[in-house]
C-alpha cells in the first residue's frame, strides 16, 4: 500500500519581534502564512485584510491550544511571539504520532544510507552525529540501525540545497533547517538537511546532532510533541548534547509504535516538570518589567500581567547563554536589568540583551570566597537594596553606592523571621517579598517584618 506522504520541516523564523496596535498589515500576513503552512488555513483568493475571518480566528485558536497558549482566536502579542520562534514546518495539527494506526516500519532491522555531506563539518563528524541521533531512538526500541552504502536504504540521509524535487524547497540559510518523510517506500523515510544552514557540533549555528535526532523521529513514525521539553516539540532550541538522553515524552511517543528495548535501561528520562504539581519546587524567580518569571531545571514560566496564565519554555529559547538551571535571578529596577546566577558567575541582561560578553564574577558583588552559589536574590526597590540569600544567611548590597552593606552576612532567621531557609527564590511584588523554601510560598511583609501568609509554591503557576 502506497501510504500518503507528509513532508516535515524544521523551520526558524528569525523576525524581529515587534508589536504594535492597530496590528501592521505584515504581522497579518505573516501570521496567515504562519497558519498556511502549519495549520489548516487555506489560501484566500480575497486577499490578506477580508478573507474568512471565522477560519482565520479557528486555525488562531488551533494554533493556541497547540502552543497552550490562552485560547482566544486574536493574534495577541504572545501568540505572535510564539509564531516568531524557530519552529519545524510540519502541521502541527496533523498528529500521526503516539498510538497504534500509525505509518510505521514493518521491520525492526532499519538501513541507512549517507548519501552526501556539507562542507562546513568533516564527514567523520557527520557520520559520528547521524550515528548517535540514531542511537538516542534504538535504545529506548527494540529498532537497530545498520549503515550501508548503496541506494536501498529505508533511510536515506542526504544535504539538499532549495528546490531540490520533492515539493518542499528549502529557502537559504535559517528559515527551514530540515524535513524528513514518514515511514514507507521510495522516499518514505527519507531525511533532507537544507546545506546552506551553519551545521556545527556545538552550540552555535544549528547541532546536526540535535535536528537529525529530531528528523530521525518523524523518518520512524512520530509526530510532533506539544511538549516543549520533547525532542519533537516543534522549534529548534539547543541544549548540551553531551550525554544526551531522549525525554521521556519521546520514549513514550516511540515505545507507543515499536515497544520497548529488550536491553536494561537505567538512564532517567527528562520529564518536563508539571505547573501544577503540588511539589513543585523552584530554582530561581524574577520579575522583568511587569512579568513574573519562575525557573525550574532548564525551564521556565512566564506570566504576563494582563494574561495571568503560566506559559512554559525553555529558559535559552529567550536567553540562548542560559543553556542550564540558574541558581538564582533578581530584576534590579534601579539599573534597569536582571541579573542570572550560576554558581560562582552571573550574566547581567537588560531586557534580551546580554549586557556583557562573558559571564562575571559573583565576587565582584564582594562576597567571600567560600560563597560558591546564591540561593536566592530580590530587590525591594524602594530602599535601593538587594538582598542575596546563602545557606542560613543573607548579605545587603547597596545598589547605589555598588557596595556591600556593612554587618552582613546576617542570619535569615533574624533578619526574616517565620521563613524557612535555604531560600531557593525570591521575589518582590507589590508591597510583598515572596521567599520559596522546597514547595512554599512566605509571603513577606517586608515593613512589618512579618510573614502573613505561606501558599504552595505551585499555586504560582498553577493558572
Ligand atoms: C531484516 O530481518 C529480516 C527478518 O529476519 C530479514 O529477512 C532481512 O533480510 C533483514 N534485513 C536486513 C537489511 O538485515
Ligand atoms: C546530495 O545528493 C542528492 C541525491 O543524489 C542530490 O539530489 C543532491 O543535489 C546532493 N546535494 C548537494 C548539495 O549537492
Ligand atoms: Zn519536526
Ligand atoms: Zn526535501
Amino acid at each position: 500500500m502506497e501510504s500518503f506522504q507528509i513532508p516535515i520541516l524544521l523551520i526558524l523564523l528569525k523576525i524581529p519581534s515587534v508589536f504594535t496596535f492597530p496590528m501592521p498589515p505584515g504581522d497579518l500576513y505573516f501570521a496567515k502564512q504562519y497558519l498556511k503552512n502549519f495549520y489548516n488555513l487555506q489560501d484566500d483568493s480575497s486577499g490578506v485584510l477580508q478573507g474568512s475571518q471565522d477560519a482565520f480566528r479557528a486555525q488562531v485558536k488551533e494554533m493556541q491550544e497547540f502552543f497552550g497558549l490562552q485560547v482566544t482566536g486574536e493574534l495577541d502579542s504572545s501568540t505572535l511571539n510564539v509564531m516568531r520562534r524557530p519552529r519545524c514546518g510540519v502541521q502541527d495539527a496533523l498528529q500521526y504520532s503516539h498510538g497504534p494506526g500509525n505509518l510505521k516500519w514493518k521491520h525492526k532491522n532499519l538501513t541507512y544510507s549517507i548519501v552526501n555531506y556539507t562542507y562546513r563539518l568533516k564527514q567523520r563528524d557527520v557520520n559520528n552525529a547521524i550515528k548517535n541521533a540514531l542511537k538516542v531512538w534504538s535504545d529506548v526500541t527494540p529498532l537497530t540501525f545498520t549503515r550501508i552504502f548503496n541506494g536501498d536504504a529505508d533511510i536515506l540521509i542526504s544535504f539538499q540545497y532549495r528546490a531540490h524535487g520533492d515539493r518542499s524547497p528549502f529557502d537559504g540559510p535559517n528559515g527551514i533547517l530540515a524535513h524528513a518523510f514518514a515511514p514507507g517506500k521510495n522516499i518514505g523515510g527519507d531525511i533532507h538537511f537544507d546545506w546552506e544552514e551553519s551545521w556545527t557540533m556545538n552550540s552555535e549555528g544549528y547541532n546536526l546532532f540535535l535536528v537529525a535526532a529530531h528528523e530521525i523521529g518523524h523518518a520512524l513514525g512520530m509526530g510532533h510533541s506539544q511538549d516543549v521539553g520533547a525532542l519533537m516539540y516543534p522549534t529548534y532550541g539547543y541544549i548540551d548534547t553531551k550525554d544526551y538522553v531522549l525525554p521521556l515524552d519521546d520514549v513514550k511517543g516511540i515505545q507507543a509504535l515499536y515497544g520497548p528495548s529488550n536491553k536494561p535501561d537505567r538512564r532517567r528520562h527528562p520529564k518536563t516538570p508539571n505547573k501544577c504539581d503540588n511539589s513543585l519546587e523552584f530554582d530561581a524567580a524574577c520579575t522583568l518589567r511587569g512579568e513574573k518569571f519562575f525557573f525550574k531545571d532548564r525551564f521556565m514560566w512566564r506570566i504576563h500581567p494582563y494574561q495571568q496564565r503560566a506559559e512554559l519554555a525553555i529558559i535559552s529559547s529567550q536567553w540562548p547563554f542560559l543553556t542550564s538551571k540558574i541558581d538564582a535571578s533578581y530584576e534590579n529596577k534601579i539599573k534597569d536589568h536582571n541579573v542570572f546566577f550560576q554558581g560562582t558567575q552571573f550574566w547581567p541582561v537588560k531586557g534580551y540583551d546580554l549586557l556583557s560578553r562573558f559571564p562575571q564574577s559573583i565576587y565582584l558583588f564582594g562576597f567571600p570566597h567560600t560563597v560558591k552559589k546564591i540561593d536566592a536574590a530580590v530587590q525591594i526597590s524602594k530602599t535601593g537594596k538587594s538582598f542575596f540569600f546563602v545557606g542560613n544567611q543573607y548579605w545587603s548590597y547597596d545598589e547605589k553606592s555598588n557596595r556591600m552593606d556593612e554587618g552582613y552576612p546576617k542570619l535569615i532567621e533574624d533578619g526574616w523571621p517565620g521563613v524557612k531557609s535555604p531560600i531557593d527564590a525570591a521575589l518582590q511584588e507589590n508591597d510583598l517579598i515572596y521567599l520559596f523554601h522546597k514547595f512554599m510560598t512566605f509571603h513577606f511583609n517586608y515593613e512589618n517584618k512579618e510573614v502573613i501568609r505561606i501558599v504552595y509554591a505551585y499555586s504560582n503557576t498553577c493558572k
